[in-house]
C-alpha cells in the first residue's frame, strides 16, 4: 500500500486489510437481520427484482463516487465531506453541505451500537440458555420486549432494568476502544478477525438451516423459504412502496450516503486502486447479503412457521425475526439436535461481529474532522464522542418504547443517506465533471469500469436518487413532519410520545447547527480561502 495522505499520515496496512475492513464497514446487521425482514415484508420475488435494479443503477455507482470523492479528498488530508466537498466545489457553502456526513453517520452510530448490544446480550443468553423454555413466538416476544424494558402493565419481566444499559455502555466502550487505536491499528486489526469469524458463523447456520427436515404440522421445507425470495415474481411491481423499501435498503447495506465509506477511501493514495476494490468489496457484501443473509432467517422461519407465518412475523416488529424467532428455532432444533444453544451463539455472535465492524466504521468522520483541523489527538476525539454517544444512547435505551429511535432511524438512517448522496453526485459528477470524476476513480485502476456506468452516473443514478426523494418526501418525510404518522408505524404519533418525538428531532436540529458553527469556527481557524480549496500534499505529488 502506498505512503498514506490523509488523517495525520494514517494508511492502510495492506490490500487484504483494506478489502476486509470496507467489506465489514458494509456487512453489518442490514445484511442479516435487516435484509430477510424487508424481503419477506415486501413480497420476496418482486422485491428481489427491485433490489437488482437499485443494486445496479444506485449502489455500485454511489459506491464508485464515494471511493472516487473519498480518496480525491484524502489528496489534500480530508477524511471529512465538508473537505471533500470544498476540495472539488471551489464555494463557500460546498463545507457546510458537508454537515450531512458529520450528523449522519454520528447519529446512526448511536442508536446502530445499541442494536448492536442487543446481539452480544442474546449471544450471552443463548450460551446461558438463559431464554430457554420460551419456546414459542409469544413466549420469546414477551421475552424479547422485557430485555427492551418494553414489557406491558403486569407483563412477565425476565430481566433487571439496567441490564439493557450495561451491555449498552459495554458495547460502546468497546467500539471506543477499537476507534482509538487507528485505522490500521484498530479498524483494519478487528477486521481481520472479526470478517473471517462472521462469515464461517454464517455458512455454518445456513448449512444447518437449509437442510432442516419439514415440520410436523407444518409441511415447509426451508427451499420454499428460498423459493419465496428468489423465484422472480412481477405481481407487485407496480406498487412503488417495494421499489422505495429496495433503494432504501441498498443505501443502507452498502454503507453509502453516510460519509464513511469515503473517510475509509481518504487513506488511499492515487497510486491505490479503488475501481476493483470497490467492486470487490460491493460483491463480499452482495454475497453475505443475498446468498448468506437470505439463506438463514427466512427459510429457517419458513420450515416453522410455513410461508405465511413467516411473512407475518417480518410484517411484525424490526426485530422479532431475529431475536424472536430464531431463538424459537434453535429450541426447536434442539429437540433433535442438541447444539441449540450454539446455534443460538453463532447468530447472536455473527450479528455482534457484523454490527462492530460496521459501527467503528461510523464515528471515523468526524474523527478525521476533529484531528485534521483542530490537531485534537485521535483518542482524545474517540473518547469524547463515546461520551457524547452515552448521553444520547441512554434516551435511546429509556425511551424506545416512545419511538424515539425510529424517529432517528427514519430520519438520519433513511433519508439522510439519500440526501448525502444527492449532494456528492451533484458535486462529483456535475461540478467536478464526468470526465474528471471518471479519471478519478480509474487512478490507480487494475480494471476498466464498463463504460456504461459513466453515462449512469452521470445521468441514470441522479434522476433515479431525485424520484426517489420526491416520492419519499410526498409519500413519508412530510406525514412524518407533520406527525400525520409515525416514523415507525403508520399510525399517527400519539399525545404520549409526542415529547420525546419532539425531543427526538430537537437533537438532530441541534447537531446540525453545532456542527454548521464548527465547520465554520475550523475553515477560520485553518485560513482556508474558499476560492482557491486546499494545497495538495507534497508526499501526494511525488507518488503520481
Ligand atoms: N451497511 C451497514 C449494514 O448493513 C450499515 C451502515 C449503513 C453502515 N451506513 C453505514 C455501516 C456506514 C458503516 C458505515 O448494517
Amino acid at each position: 500500500m502506498s505512503t498514506s495522505n490523509s488523517g495525520s499520515n494514517e494508511a492502510w496496512g495492506s490490500r487484504i486489510g483494506l478489502i476486509l475492513a470496507m467489506a465489514g464497514n458494509a456487512v453489518g446487521l442490514g445484511n442479516f437481520l435487516r435484509f430477510p425482514r424487508q424481503a419477506a415484508a415486501n413480497g420476496g420475488g418482486s422485491y428481489m427484482i427491485a433490489y437488482f435494479i437499485a443494486l445496479l443503477l444506485l449502489g455500485i455507482p454511489l459506491m464508485w463516487i464515494e471511493w472516487g470523492v473519498g480518496r480525491n479528498g484524502g489528496r489534500y488530508r480530508k477524511g471529512h465531506l465538508p473537505g471533500m466537498f470544498a476540495a472539488i466545489w471551489k464555494h463557500p457553502l460546498a463545507k457546510y453541505c458537508g454537515v450531512v456526513g458529520m450528523v449522519v453517520p454520528l447519529g446512526v452510530m448511536i442508536y446502530y451500537t445499541y442494536i448492536e448490544s442487543w446481539t452480544l446480550a442474546f449471544a450471552i443468553f443463548s450460551a446461558t440458555k438463559d431464554y430457554w423454555g420460551q419456546t414459542t413466538q409469544e413466549g420469546m416476544i414477551g421475552y424479547l420486549r422485557s430485555f427492551q424494558g418494553l414489557t406491558p402493565e403486569g407483563g412477565t419481566t425476565y430481566h433487571a432494568s439496567w441490564t439493557p444499559y450495561a451491555f449498552f455502555t459495554f458495547t460502546l466502550a468497546v467500539n471506543i476502544y477499537i476507534l482509538s487505536r487507528g485505522i490500521s491499528g484498530g479498524i483494519e486489526k478487528l477486521a481481520k478477525i472479526g470478517m473471517p469469524i462472521l462469515f464461517i458463523f454464517a455458512i455454518i447456520l445456513a448449512g444447518v438451516v437449509l437442510t432442516l427436515p419439514p415440520q410436523e404440522g407444518i409441511g415447509a421445507t426451508p427451499l420454499q423459504g428460498l423459493e419465496f425470495i428468489y423465484k422472480p415474481d412481477l405481481s407487485r411491481l407496480g406498487e412503488p412502496g417495494i421499489w422505495l423499501a429496495a433503494a432504501g435498503q441498498i443505501f443502507f447495506t452498502l454503507s453509502v450516503g453516510m460519509g464513511s465509506l469515503q473517510a475509509y477511501a481518504s487513506y488511499l493514495s492515487t497510486k491505490d486502486d479503488i475501481a476493483l476494490n470497490g467492486i470487490a468489496t460491493a460483491s463480499t457484501n452482495e454475497t453475505a447479503e443475498v446468498v448468506l443473509g437470505g439463506s438463514i432467517a427466512i427459510p429457517a422461519a419458513v420450515t416453522f412457521f410455513g410461508v405465511a407465518g413467516a411473512m407475518q412475523i417480518a410484517q411484525g416488529g424490526s426485530f422479532d425475526l431475529g431475536f424472536a424467532t430464531m431463538p424459537v428455532v434453535f429450541q426447536q432444533i434442539d429437540k433433535t439436535l442438541p447444539i441449540g444453544n450454539l446455534l443460538g451463539v453463532m447468530w447472536f455472535g455473527l450479528l455482534f461481529f457484523a454490527g462492530i465492524t460496521s459501527s467503528v466504521a461510523m464515528l471515523t468522520p468526524i474523527t478525521a474532522f476533529f484531528r485534521e483541523e483542530f490537531g485534537f489527538k485521535r483518542e482524545t476525539v474517540a473518547w469524547s464522542l463515546g461520551g457524547l454517544a452515552l448521553a444520547i444512547g441512554m434516551m435511546h435505551v429509556t425511551w424506545l418504547g416512545h419511538g424515539f429511535l425510529d424517529e432517528w432511524d427514519y430520519w438520519v438512517g433513511t433519508f439522510g443517506l439519500v440526501l448525502v448522496a444527492v449532494l456528492e453526485t451533484v458535486v462529483f459528477i456535475w461540478i467536478f465533471k464526468p470526465d474528471n470524476a471518471w479519471k478519478s476513480i480509474h487512478m490507480g485502476a487494475d480494471i476498466n469500469i464498463p463504460k456504461i456506468f459513466k453515462f449512469i452516473m452521470t445521468y441514470v443514478t441522479p434522476l433515479y436518487l431525485f424520484i426517489i426523494l420526491t416520492w419519499w418526501g410526498k409519500d413519508e418525510a412530510i406525514p412524518i413532519l407533520l406527525n400525520q404518522r409515525s416514523a415507525g408505524s403508520s399510525n399517527p404519533v400519539s399525545d404520549i410520545d409526542m415529547p420525546y418525538i419532539t425531543i427526538s428531532r430537537g437533537i438532530l436540529v441541534a447537531f446540525v447547527i453545532v456542527f454548521l458553527f464548527i465547520i465554520r469556527t475550523a475553515w477560520k481557524r485553518n485560513g482556508y480561502d474558499d476560492r482557491k480549496g486546499f494545497v495538495e500534499l507534497p508526499t501526494n505529488r511525488a507518488e503520481v
